[in-house]
């Protein structure tokens, strides 16, 4: 009596345990499995971020241009109408902002960046010449004749990602180079 007793007691407490675990995971193990997935998802997400923004921060940004190509002396303009001028020799362009078929460079990433135009007269005329963003004038230089009459200006700039910098040489002016002389440049100081 006492043993069979104890059986059922142990049996319904045996039971009791087994129903209440099964009532646990069943409730349990959904929303636990959820959480692992999202867990999985926003880990893998923060790895790619923390990656992209190391890749971001380590990748050099530069460009250098000269206006002409020859070694020979060659004055551009005066022009009748305000004139952007394509620096035509590449001679850095680490990120690939330049493009030395429209004379733009367009910012690969925000950041802030410093930005010099370096531009010379020439033996007639004057020239007067700007580092304009997005269409905003930002800077400028101005210099009259002079056979090495030579000025720059540069600055730091903040560029968000897209961001378009070109140089305008104003209507009736006129800018000298000879492949070294006159150039538009910029570097990435440091992204943002
Ligand atoms: C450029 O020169 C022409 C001819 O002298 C003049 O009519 C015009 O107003 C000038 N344009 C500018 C922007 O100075």
């Amino acid at each position: 009596m006492v043993f069979s007793r104890f059986t059922l007691t142990t049996a319904l407490l045996i039971a009791c345990a087994v129903g209440g675990l099964r009532a646990q995971l069943f409730f349990v193990d959904q929303p636990e499995r959820d959480t692992n997935v999202l867990l999985y998802q926003l880990s893998a997400r923060v790895e790619k971020l923390e990656k992209d923004a190391v890749e971001a921060a380590k990748a050099p940004v530069s460009f250098a241009a000269a206006l002409v190509t020859t070694t020979e002396w060659t004055h551009l303009g005066p022009f009748n109408t305000d004139t952007t001028l394509i620096f035509k020799r590449v001679i850095t362009n680490l990120g690939n902002g330049y493009d030395a078929n429209t004379g733009i460079f367009t910012a690969p990433v925000r950041g802030l960046y410093f930005i010099l135009l370096n531009a010379n007269v020439g033996s007639s005329g004057s020239m007067n010449a700007a580092v304009i963003k997005n269409g905003e004038n930002m800077f400028a230089v101005y210099d009259t004749k002079g056979t090495v009459s030579g000025v720059s200006n540069g600055m730091p700039l903040v560029l968000e990602a897209g961001d378009k910098l070109w140089v305008t040489l104003w209507a009736n002016k006129s800018v000298f180079d000879q492949s070294r002389l006159t150039t538009f440049s910029g570097f990435l100081i440091k992204s943002m």
